[in-house]
């Protein structure tokens, strides 16, 4: 069952003011986002609004790299943290799906793991996306990045849907003119090989012959034609 937006709200300031989110090493965390950013084809300095930023560990990292970030959440406890964590980093509560930003306010839209596009309906995710792509720059770009087991099932400890290969082929919206992608793949080959070999079909079609139960990462590149 999906959950509702509130629901959602509490689960994550819960989470957020106990554990949060384990994450893998900055300079790992910097090798993987500096590759999707090469293959995205994002320029220096350009402005870049991290959806569903959480405590903030990607919009950091992106602004390392030197990008002019804007994170966003919907759960106020965890942009709280963001804040205090890394304060010279623009975060605000914002919910994704009703963004109050102006057409061209951003060059690059980098949406990872945010629990709208945890959904099987797939008209919803195109509605959305299209949400997204309204605060771009014409050239910009929408990246949306998620995980997984390409089972069709729910994970329990994780309440997220793992969208089987065809869905995900589903995520490309029918209005999009320029995509790239979904492709499969995974951080470790994101940090380890060049972009090209990361993020392609053949890559794509090797991830799929792997086990189901294993966690891919999605990527999808929509650029703003408008
Ligand atoms: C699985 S976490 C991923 C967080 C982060 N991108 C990461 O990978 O560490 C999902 C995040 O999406 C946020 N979120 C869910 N619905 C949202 C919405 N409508 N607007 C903004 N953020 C939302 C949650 O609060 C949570 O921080």
């Amino acid at each position: 069952m999906e959950q509702t937006q509130q629901q959602i709200i509490d689960y994550y300031n819960e989470f957020y003011s106990t554990e949060g989110f384990r994450y893998y090493a900055p300079e790992f965390t910097t090798a993987v986002l500096k590759s999707l950013c090469v293959k995205a084809g994002i320029q220096p300095g350009a402005r870049v609004l991290d959806v569903g930023c959480a405590t903030g560990y990607y919009s950091a990292i992106l602004a390392s790299l030197g990008y002019d970030v804007t994170g966003i959440d919907i759960s106020a406890t965890g942009i709280e943290k963001a804040r205090a964590l890394y304060p010279h980093i623009r975060f605000e509560v914002q919910d994704a799906t009703a963004l109050p930003y102006e057409k061209g306010s951003f060059d690059f839209v980098f949406a990872l793991g945010v629990s709208v596009a945890n959904t099987q309906d797939l008209g919803e995710l195109h509605t959305w996306l299209k949400h997204l792509t309204g605060v771009l720059t014409p050239g910009g770009t929408l990246a949306l990045l998620g995980g997984s087991r390409l089972t069709g099932a729910v994970t329990e400890s994780s309440d997220w849907f793992n969208h089987t290969w065809k869905d995900i082929r589903g995520f490309v919206p029918p209005w999009a003119a320029q995509v790239r992608g979904p492709w499969l793949t995974h951080f470790r080959l994101m940090r380890a090989l060049p972009p090209a070999l990361s993020m392609n079909a053949l890559t794509t079609l090797l991830m799929r012959w792997i086990p189901m139960g294993f966690q891919r990462r999605v990527v999808l590149l929509i650029k703003n034609d408008s």
